[in-house]
């Protein structure tokens, strides 16, 4: 194992890894301990911010960082982002999920479980302190309005927003939905990589925002 170009993730040639304090798997990812250490996989299959980095990705904003994470889900991703991160605030709209989360958040303490809806950043500010990084990976059809909506609020360094384009308009075609998003998201702040994840997520791309 040796160190990546993205600060805080290992890899063998092959796979990303990130260095882990707890020998349990989160998602049934290979784990691989080596000197001591224990390493976990980090699925592209699994996690769109890893397809990201197997894809290219350039700016990498995680590591010893302060992540506001949205629609963490049961924290796949989430897992990964807090062998990394300093903390990660992770908020997650269903109760089903943040079961799992605080589960999660029990064994690893750098993660913040919040159940709310991230339309209403004011409704977490109460949690959610200074934020270097913004990560948004929800499905819905004002998922561009979330995600600029948590960067105003908020005012991170950099943003990251996973864009699912069949949720916003299934009959346009994806390239299209990029194309007005970028549009809308440059009305306010700076598009500075865009990455299509199609390889590993179909109909989704990476984009990644500086305010
Ligand atoms: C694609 S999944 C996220 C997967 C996760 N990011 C990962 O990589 O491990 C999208 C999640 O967003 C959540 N979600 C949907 N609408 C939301 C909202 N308005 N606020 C917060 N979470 C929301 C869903 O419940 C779901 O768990």
């Amino acid at each position: 194992m040796r160190e990546s170009s993205y600060p805080g993730v290992y890899s063998d040639g092959h796979h990303y890894y990130t260095l882990s304090q707890d020998p349990i798997p989160v998602y049934g990812e290979k784990i691989i301990e080596e000197k001591g250490k224990i390493y976990r996989r980090w699925d592209p299959s699994r996690s769109k911010l890893s397809a990201a980095m197997h894809l290219g990705l350039e700016s990498f904003e995680f590591k010893d960082s302060r992540i506001l994470y949205l629609g963490a889900a049961t924290g796949t991703t989430v897992s990964h982002i807090s062998d990394i991160a300093d903390i990660v605030w992770a908020v997650e709209i269903s109760p089903i999920s943040m079961h799992s989360l605080i589960n999660l958040a029990e064994r690893r303490k750098n993660i913040i479980p919040i159940l709310n809806d991230a339309r209403k950043p004011e409704e977490y500010e109460i949690f959610v302190d200074n934020p270097d990084t913004v990560y948004q990976d929800i499905s819905q059809r004002d998922q561009v309005d979330i995600f600029l909506k948590n960067m105003e609020y908020y005012k991170p360094k950099i943003g990251y927003l996973m864009l699912k384009t069949p949720t916003i308009d299934i009959r346009k075609r994806p390239k299209e939905i990029l194309k007005s998003t970028v549009k809308k998201i440059e009305e306010f702040m700076n598009v500075i990589e865009i990455i299509n994840l199609k390889r590993y997520q179909r109909d989704h791309y990476a984009i990644v925002v500086r305010i």
